[in-house]
């Protein structure tokens, strides 16, 4: 029973929303969400512009330092970026230390974390001027960790950087190059991850967005926070649901592409089973990145020529979820990453490595958001509870137990 004495001791009142649904942590000025429109835009701006028009360096600016740059500005954000591009060769060992079958996400987190020891400096920030140097050295080095983490996986050498290349260029000749091969570019790759990592780039106060703030609010420091935003990306509600999509739709294909099973079995209370990458927290309307990147989908597996049995099984249980009353209630559409895993899949990458791509491009997001908690001198994040335990008890001796 509740101590209700005890909890007007504690506190005024208290509110309870678990899952913090109805609770606003912070106000922000980064990214606007109308989950019943469907809007989504960052600094004013709307995805559906920026995702025709920017790329995401672009992106990257106008989301941390709040407006598009100009030609002089972007310039020197890269040059800044470039100076910092080079991960200390004792984190290799650190990669060297995990075996090949680790989760790339846990290994992304991991190596993110250990940036602290070999950047101190980056570590107790609080003026603008040294939040800048450690934002432009995480946005120079996270990269190179996502190569590595991917070539480690795929049982590759390690590769660094080309200077000479733009920034997704850059991250996708880190990740693809083969030894003795020499590299060839792929605006059709480029185009396609950069578009992916614009929609991506940041979403308010989503569960690992909050996470960086809430640990950025201790004053953890930028890379730690970055870490534990990471681990919570990880989830299979959150961005691990983009492996989860694709890992569904490939187990109903190989039994036998009877989808109309697999949405009953979504309906039924009973059953755990999920129908992944449909619904979402906010937009119960339509989410307006899964429009713009179900179109990218079409295009980027007619231009690479690639056949994908797994994109028919995606649309067949899109149209059937959209004409079944359970899911009409419910107002569950498709989000995001229902049809990104099928992009990241035609582009040659790895199931396992879809939520470091998604961790890739919320980046700037996170960044962003920490920039914004840390300026704006927010307390530290610190919610209550209601105690729903025992009441005073007296203390057994452990041969009464
Ligand atoms: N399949 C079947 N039923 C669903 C689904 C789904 N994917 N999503 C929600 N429901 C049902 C719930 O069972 C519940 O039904 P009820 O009212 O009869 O009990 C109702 O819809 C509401 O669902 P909640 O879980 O309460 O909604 P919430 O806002 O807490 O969860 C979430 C949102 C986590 C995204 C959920 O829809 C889900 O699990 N989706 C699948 C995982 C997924 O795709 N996650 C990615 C989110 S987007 C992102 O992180 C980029």
């Amino acid at each position: 029973a509740i101590d209700i004495k005890s909890l007007r001791a504690q506190s005024g009142i208290i509110t309870i929303d678990p899952g913090y649904k109805n609770t606003g942590s912070c106000e922000s000025a980064i990214t606007y969400l109308d989950g019943e429109e469907g809007i989504l835009r960052y600094r004013g701006y709307s995805i559906e512009d920026l995702a025709e028009k920017a790329d995401f360096l672009e992106v990257c600016y106008l989301l941390i330092f709040g407006e598009l740059p100009n030609k002089e500005q972007l310039h020197k954000f890269h040059e800044d970026i470039k100076a910092q591009s080079i991960v200390a060769e004792d984190m290799k060992k650190i990669l060297d230390g995990f075996p090949q079958s680790a989760h790339p996400m846990g290994v992304l987190s991991s190596l993110t974390s250990a940036l602290v020891a070999f950047n101190a400096s980056s570590v107790n920030v609080s003026s603008e001027e040294e939040m800048y140097k450690a934002i432009v050295k995480i946005l120079a080095k996270f990269p190179v960790l996502v190569a590595w983490a991917h070539r480690k996986k795929e049982g590759l050498p390690l590769e660094y950087g080309d200077d000479s290349l733009g920034y997704v260029e850059n991250i996708v000749k880190m990740m693809f190059k083969k030894p003795n091969k020499e590299y060839k570019k792929n605006p059709i790759v480029i185009n396609a991850l950069d578009k992916l990592l614009i929609l991506h780039a940041d979403h308010e106060q989503n569960c690992s967005t909050s996470t960086v703030r809430i640990v950025g609010s201790s004053h953890a420091g930028l890379f730690a926070s970055l870490s534990a935003g990471i681990s919570a990306l990880w989830g299979p509600l959150h961005g691990g649901a983009n492996q989860a999509v694709i890992e569904m739709l490939e187990g109903i294909k190989n039994d036998g592409g009877d989808t109309k099973k697999y949405m009953a079995k979504a309906k039924d209370k009973n059953d755990p089973f999920r129908l992944m990458g449909f619904g979402h927290r906010v937009y119960k309307n339509f989410d307006p990145r899964a429009r713009i990147i179900k179109k990218a989908a079409d295009e980027v597996l007619g231009d690479l020529g690639v056949e994908d049995p797994v994109l028919d099984i995606a649309k067949g249980l899109e149209k059937e979820a959209l004409e079944d009353q359970y899911f009409v209630d419910r107002k569950l559409y498709p989000n995001v990453d229902f049809y990104s895993g099928i992009i990241y899949r035609a582009l040659g990458i790895p199931t396992e490595m879809f939520t470091v791509m998604f961790a890739l491009g919320r980046l700037p997001g996170w960044i962003a958001q920490w920039r914004e908690m840390r300026l704006r001198k927010e307390p530290i994040g610190r919610p209550r509870q209601v105690y729903i335990g025992e009441n005073l008890r007296p203390f057994l001796d452990i041969d009464k137990r």
